[in-house]
């Protein structure tokens, strides 16, 4: 038995923001933006919390799977933008949504939050812990978004997806996780540092960091690497694989990827340019955009890719089944 996707859904809000809105803001302009990243717009919450954008893209998930809330057994969300440092964002989305039957806690693994969500759950469920779970990527990444730093704040977006997870026969084939703690400056975003009363100072609130260079050549080595593993490991061929569906960080990043595997860019379906980067809710929102276009079929392997601060990495290689 092994986990299958038995519904998704998302939600993001409903404010738009254009590249030329954010060049009213700081100087930058619609052609460095798209050249360089992709993104022509993105949307940006204007009084929503994570957990909001989450329970509604749970609600969502859960009215495609036919699942009821009392039914999951375990909600897990990825995010770095939770609404408290506690209650968790899962444990807010388990009360919006009324999962009174389920455990539910974070995952703190940036943009590979949403993978590495997935393979928890595929944890209990190869165990015969749980049978039915809820995994959700969702972030508010507007609030940890310094406004005045043109190198990341045109990068990023608000948004949620979700995912239902059944213990079935077809779903996940194999999947992978990473980490390397030495690089974690590269993409950071500093919580309260410290102060009491002993330091004499206040904490402070952070806002995000990232060396763009260290972050592109990071994901354009460890990416291939992962999904070049799964299909070894799995004695399966390129045309085996019908979509990677990777995190959508950035567009010239899913262009090397495909570049190192020598695969057509038709095999990485996209969503960056209308949403930009939101971080762990990207590959959910992005399979999300797949099913309505009515782009999976039974049977059809796909391997999703997430990477992101930490740095972190993780890659699942599942079967689809049309249950959604
Ligand atoms: N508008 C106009 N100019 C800008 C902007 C902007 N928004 N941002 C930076 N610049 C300028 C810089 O000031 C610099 O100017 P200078 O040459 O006069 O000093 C110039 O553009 C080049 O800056 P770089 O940072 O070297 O730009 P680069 O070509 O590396 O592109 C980018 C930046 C797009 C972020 C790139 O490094 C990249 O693709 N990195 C991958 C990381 C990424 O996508 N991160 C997303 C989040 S991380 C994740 O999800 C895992």
């Amino acid at each position: 038995m092994t986990a299958s996707i038995a519904g998704i859904g998302a939600y993001v809000p409903e404010t738009i923001v254009t590249n030329d809105d954010l060049a009213k803001i700081v100087e930058t302009s619609d052609e460095w933006i798209t050249s360089r990243t992709g993104i022509r717009e993105r949307r940006i919450s204007t009084g929503e919390e994570t957990s909001d954008l989450a329970a509604e893209a749970a609600r969502r998930a859960l009215a495609a799977a036919g699942v009821k809330a009392e039914d999951l057994d375990l909600i897990i969300m990825g995010t770095s933008s939770p609404d408290c440092n506690y209650p968790s964002g899962a444990c807010e989305v388990q009360a919006k949504i009324g999962a009174v039957n389920a455990a539910a806690f974070d995952v703190s693994a940036a943009c590979a939050g949403f993978i590495f969500a997935m393979n928890i759950v595929q944890g209990f469920f190869k165990s015969g812990i749980y049978q039915t779970a809820l995994v959700i990527g969702a972030e508010t990444l507007s609030k940890v978004t310094d406004w005045t730093d043109r190198s990341t704040c045109v990068l990023f977006g608000d948004g949620a997806g979700a995912a239902v997870l059944k213990n079935e026969k077809t779903g996940i084939l194999d999947m992978l996780m990473g980490s390397d703690g030495t690089k974690g400056e590269a993409l950071m975003c500093k919580s309260r540092t410290l102060g009491n009363f002993l330091t004499g100072t206040k904490p402070e609130i952070g806002f995000m960091t990232m060396d763009g260079q260290e972050v592109f050549r990071f994901a354009v080595k460890r990416v291939p690497e992962s999904i070049e593993t799964l299909m070894k490991r799995n004695h399966m061929e390129k045309d085996d694989i019908r979509y990677y569906v990777l995190h959508q960080a950035n567009e010239r990043i899913v262009e090397a990827v495909a570049r190192r595997l020598k695969e057509p860019m038709d095999k990485f379906p996209m969503t960056i340019a209308k949403y930009g980067n939101t971080s762990t809710a990207s590959i959910p929102l992005l399979l999300n955009d797949m099913v309505e276009q009515g782009m999976l079929k039974d049977g059809d392997k796909i391997i999703m890719s997430g990477f992101g601060a930490g740095m972190t990495w993780g890659a699942v290689l599942l079967e689809w089944k049309q249950s959604v």
